[in-house]
């Protein structure tokens, strides 16, 4: 609620592309979730209505046809003011259970998930309110930015041989952070920091977008199609680029890491600069793995719980990422800052269940299983109860209006 409190009641109802939502349909949606754990936790239980069912269902086919993703900002019923007592309604049914059930395993595990769902959501909600209104949208609280120490981009190397991926701590994940499995990696290096405005302008002024031996076929199609020459949200203006977002139209920060890209454009800046996206595992070790202490930890730092010394989050209130150098805090064991918040990190890794996958959820995320990257790390947009350094995130290759960018890596 405090995301859309200072939204004027017309900005509730515009959908602004086909993969954007309505600010007011994200709000019913998480509530309709919630009616969804609800009912499969009491089998009495009625959904509220069957109208708002029906256009608050995203994509789950158990619960009947979803309407057109597309068409979700055509729909000025139920109106804004009917989805806001919706959300309050469902809200104190989930507080009652809470209040007069003795907690279920299943229930726990259910509603927890359906928080995460809200998360995930509101982070969405973030993307679409830049899409929507920029700078002109009035965050509730917003922070300055941490005075960044100065750094240098450079990578750090690290060891191959069996690495154990996946979660392996004691509260919540997701079903596609499991089952824990080893993998092979060789040696490799990895970049201390994500890719900077200033190394992703050299790209484009040495002719990055120009020309198709950069690019993967469907990458070249898509910068064709679309007519790309930058990332998105960047505009040039009297011969220079400018950056339009939270914070307004500025000149470009060549310290802050490079953001709005899609996967084609990640992987095309890395093959101009003579290297390669990292594979998720290795992404995950270089994060995660402490070789001293032979162990691996929730976060890059350790297992305690992100806070604004160490990442830059949703809760961090920044509404854009922050220069290199921002969070010494941040280091992993290997060297590497920056790896939570800021910017998701575009990994090589097509986005297929780990072997042994068992759903925990069924359609939540495993109907997703083809024709995906996964993205790692959390962004600027991200909540902070939500990220971890094994979660794993998972986009469209030509998506680019998340707060997405990336950091390469060699053989070595
Ligand atoms: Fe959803």
């Amino acid at each position: 609620m405090e995301l859309v409190k200072t939204l004027e009641k017309d900005d509730f109802v515009v959908q602004t592309e086909y993969y954007t939502s309505p600010p007011k349909w994200h709000l019913g949606h998480v509530s309709w979730i919630y009616e969804v754990v609800l009912s499969k936790l009491n089998t009495d239980y009625e959904f509220y209505s069957k109208e708002f069912s029906e256009y608050l269902n995203s994509y789950y086919r158990q619960f009947g046809e979803p309407r057109d993703k597309g068409k979700r900002g055509i729909m000025s019923r139920p109106t804004v003011e009917q989805v806001l007592e919706y959300f309050q309604t469902v809200n104190q049914l989930v507080t009652d259970f809470l209040k007069k059930n003795l907690i279920s395993n299943k229930a726990n595990q259910l509603l927890t998930m359906g928080m995460h769902h809200e998360c995930q959501h509101q982070e969405l909600l973030v993307y679409d309110l830049q899409h929507l209104l920029a700078d002109e949208y009035r965050p509730v609280k917003k922070n300055s930015p941490p005075t960044p120490s100065k750094v240098t981009p450079e990578s750090v190397a690290i060891g191959g041989g069996l690495y154990t991926m996946g979660y392996n701590g004691d509260n919540f994940c997701y079903d596609i952070e499991l089952p824990e499995h080893k993998i092979f990696l060789n040696n490799y290096r990895i970049d201390a920091f994500p890719i900077t405005n200033e190394q992703y302008l050299s790209f484009i002024e040495d002719g990055g977008y120009d020309d198709f031996k950069y690019w993967l076929s469907d990458g070249w199609d898509a910068v064709k199609k679309n007519n790309w020459h930058a990332p998105m949200y960047w505009e040039k203006e009297n011969g220079r680029w400018m950056l339009r977002n939270f914070l307004g139209k500025r000149k470009i920060n060549p310290n802050e890491p490079v953001c709005y890209v899609s996967f084609y454009e990640a992987d095309a800046y890395c093959r101009w600069a003579g290297k390669r996206l990292p594979s998720e595992a290795e992404w995950e070790k270089a994060a995660c793995w402490d070789e001293e202490k032979m162990r691996k930890t929730i976060f890059p730092w350790g297992n305690e719980e992100p806070n604004e010394k160490n990442a830059n989050l949703l809760e961090s209130y920044l509404w854009n990422t922050s220069e290199i150098g921002s969070y010494p805090e941040s280091r992993s064991s290997y060297g590497c800052y920056q790896m939570i918040g800021d910017v998701w990190e575009w990994t090589s890794s097509e986005y297929i269940g780990y072997p042994g996958f068992k759903t925990g959820f069924s359609e939540y995320n495993d109907k997703w299983f083809t024709n995906q990257k996964v993205l790692r790390g959390g962004s600027f947009g991200t909540p902070r109860m939500s990220i971890r350094g094994s979660y794993r995130n998972f986009f469209r290759l030509d998506e680019r209006w998340l707060f997405s960018g990336f950091r390469c890596a060699q053989d070595s």
